[in-house]
């Protein structure tokens, strides 16, 4: 039905959009506009506006904005033709009188859902005739119950060129109607128009309110170069504005069943039977913002489905890019990889429900796999991969147009890096007071030590001595702490002037063992409350509980070689080894992390970059236990024990 532009600007202007919006919406002056409670959304604050200069209302609630047409139909729930016609009668004129053209454009549409609607049912009767025993035989064999067959209109296409034509024409269906409804093949060089679907399992699509405008269809032979093909675009159907089963999946997800997006169509009729009603597919071509807006009517976090190997991923990373500038508060999307190969029709039918309903409990937040997607194939070494990460994951969040979701996107991304790093590099750890001394020497302080990285790596660190190679020290676990752990709290312990220099570092530590971060607390507390000397930080610290602690540390201590972390031992040399070891402890930390997303990446997708990504990581352990070792070995330098012992 089709109204003259004229018409409508006719009844816009006779009627002011606060007048309209008035009825349902208590609007008060707020300079040139009017401002309201949202008729959307429960609020307390006004965020309704309506400009009467611009005809139009704006609701920042949902987001949802028009004209006086828009706002009658949001609210009341009728159509634009309805609408219009209150409206028309609120001004005071008379519905036009609609023209024959349109008259006929709605008649023939009309004609084209019924001409699509007998297409089906003659399928459905091929299926279930005597023609049709191969492809029930197919559709049985792919567990596809008749009950199931029937809810979704499944159907057969014979092999024969003219067998839906002749049938449809003996129905009274002219040929261009069969051509406007995309069943035919024609064009210039076709004399006869033929059947587009032949031998094939027909699924009919259909709109959002259950009426057939298209089909898809499934060859039954191998050797057919299209799997699957589609109607073509008509008036009737629009590939990126569909969604195959939107009509049952509606309703379900209405009922609260999960709304799940999958590839295709045997997935989303597989699912179904399996129990899960609110499952829907876009018409075999990446998701469109128009699909997507459409399962955010239906739900706030609908689940992509996507097959776990890598084309299924770079399509749910593509998903990603499309919705981005479309998410918000309650529209987004959540990611359900599946195991490498299947897609949600194989996991029903060898892993039943319960199987599918596992992957969709892990779904991953769309914030969760845009991560996975920047980091998965990078080792961030370097301080100028690290920036680079952190470069892309702010592009990635200036997609987000919605200001307030892009902010906490932002902070969630700044979470995860500094998880993942710790610190940026501009953090400045180090003495907190500035120490008197040579510019160098604060510059060798500083923490993370680049200057100190640089001797480890390049220059090779100290060497070892052999007494050392075999301490206790260095033996993993040794009182449930790592050696470097242990090592840590040694030297405060024995020099409680380092603990305040060194506060930052030492509270941003990542102890492994439990015990060990309380005692480094406990540390801190008290070097921060008053400046304590060796005897009675160690004296408070017993009286905390950790007198046990402390007998397995000093025992440790006892170690003849270990000269410096013994309370005789120099300060300045404490200090390096302190410095050395936390640098190290906080970038074997950071390897662990990576450890971790290697070894996630590599079960997500088993190839050869997340293979070589993952040995690599282990290598850099490797080298870094040798590395913790080497720092052990201090007293090996020239000079040793110059002060001390
Ligand atoms: P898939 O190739 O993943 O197949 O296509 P499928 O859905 O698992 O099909 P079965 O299980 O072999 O029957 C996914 C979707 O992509 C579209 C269809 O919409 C299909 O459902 N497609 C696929 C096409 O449009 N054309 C093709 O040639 C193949
Ligand atoms: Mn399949």
């Amino acid at each position: 039905m089709r109204f003259p532009p004229s018409f409508l600007d006719d009844i816009k202007a006779r009627l002011p959009v606060s007048e309209v919006v008035r009825r349902r919406v208590k609007l008060t002056k707020a300079g040139r506009e009017w401002k309201g409670l949202s008729p959307f959304n429960t609020e307390k604050t006004p965020s309704f506006f309506v400009n009467d200069q611009k005809m139009a209302w704006f609701d920042f609630s949902s987001g949802k904005n028009g004209n006086i047409f828009d706002f009658v139909m949001q609210t009341d729930g009728v159509s634009f033709p309805e609408a219009v016609e209150r409206l028309a009668r609120d001004a005071g004129l008379a519905a036009p009188q609609r023209s024959h053209e349109a008259e006929a454009e709605e008649k023939a549409r009309l004609g084209l859902y019924e001409v699509l609607d007998l297409a089906a049912s003659y399928f459905q009767a091929e299926l279930a005739g005597r023609s049709g025993a191969k492809a029930r035989a197919y559709l049985a064999e792919r567990g596809l119950s008749p009950e199931t067959q029937a809810r979704f209109r499944l159907g057969y296409s014979l092999g024969e060129k003219y067998a839906l034509r002749d049938h449809l024409a003996a129905k009274g269906v002219p040929a261009a109607a069969m051509i406007e409804a995309g069943l035919l093949i024609h064009g210039e060089e076709i004399a006869v128009p033929y059947d587009r679907f032949r031998d094939r399992i027909m699924f009919p699509i259909c709109d959002r309110s259950g009426r057939v405008v298209a089909f898809g269809g499934r060859a039954l032979a191998k050797d057919v170069p299209a799997k699957y093909l589609n109607s073509p675009e008509t008036s009737l159907f629009h590939k990126g504005s569909l969604l195959y089963n939107h009509h049952n999946a509606r309703k379900a997800a209405h009922e609260s069943a999960t709304l799940v997006v999958v590839e295709g169509y045997v997935d989303v009729i597989a699912l179904a039977q399996a129990g899960f009603p609110a499952a829907v597919a876009p018409l075999g071509t990446a998701l469109t913002p128009d699909q997507c807006a459409l399962l955010w009517k239906m739900a706030e976090e609908p689940i992509l489905c996507f097959d776990g190997d890598k084309a299924g991923r770079k399509a749910a990373y593509r998903a990603i890019d499309m919705a981005l500038p479309f998410i918000g508060p309650g529209r987004s999307l959540r990611f359900a990889l599946l195991p490498d190969g299947q897609d949600p029709d194989d996991l029903v039918r060898s892993g039943g429900a319960a199987a599918m309903a596992a992957i969709l409990s892990r779904a991953a937040p769309l914030a969760e796999l845009i991560w996975l997607r920047e980091t998965e194939t990078g080792v961030f070494t370097t301080p100028e991969r690290r920036a680079a990460l952190e470069r892309r994951l702010a592009e990635v969040a200036l997609e987000i147009k919605d200001e307030t979701l892009r902010r906490y996107y932002n902070a969630d991304f700044k979470e995860r890096l500094f998880k993942l790093f710790g610190r940026g590099a501009q953090a400045n750890y180090g003495p907190r007071r500035a120490e008197r001394g040579s510019a160098a020497a604060s510059q060798r302080r500083r923490w993370p030590n680049p200057a100190g990285a640089r001797d480890f790596a390049a220059q090779g660190a100290p060497a070892i001595s052999p007494s050392l190679a075999n301490s206790p020290l260095l033996r993993p676990g040794v009182a449930g702490l790592s050696s470097r752990e242990a090592l840590i709290l040694l030297l405060l312990l024995n020099h409680p002037g380092l603990i305040e220099r060194w506060a930052e570092a030492i509270a941003d530590l990542e102890f492994a063992a439990k015990e060990a971060s309380r005692l480094r607390d406990a540390l801190l507390d008290l070097a921060g409350a008053a400046a304590l000397d060796r005897e009675s930080l160690k004296a408070a610290a017993e009286a905390g509980g950790f007198a046990p602690l402390l007998q397995k540390l000093e025992a440790l201590a006892a170690h003849g070689s270990h000269w410096y972390v013994k309370a005789e031992a120099a300060e300045p040399d404490a200090e390096k080894v302190l410095e050395q070891a936390l640098t190290l402890h906080h970038r074997a930390r950071a390897l662990h992390r990576e450890l971790q997303s290697a070894e996630l990446a590599l079960v997500m997708e088993a190839n050869e970059a997340n293979l070589r990504r993952l040995t690599d990581i282990r290598e850099q352990l490797l080298a870094l236990g040798g590395t913790e070792a080497a720092v052990d070995g201090f007293g090996a330098l020239p000079g040793r024990p110059s002060r001390g012992v």
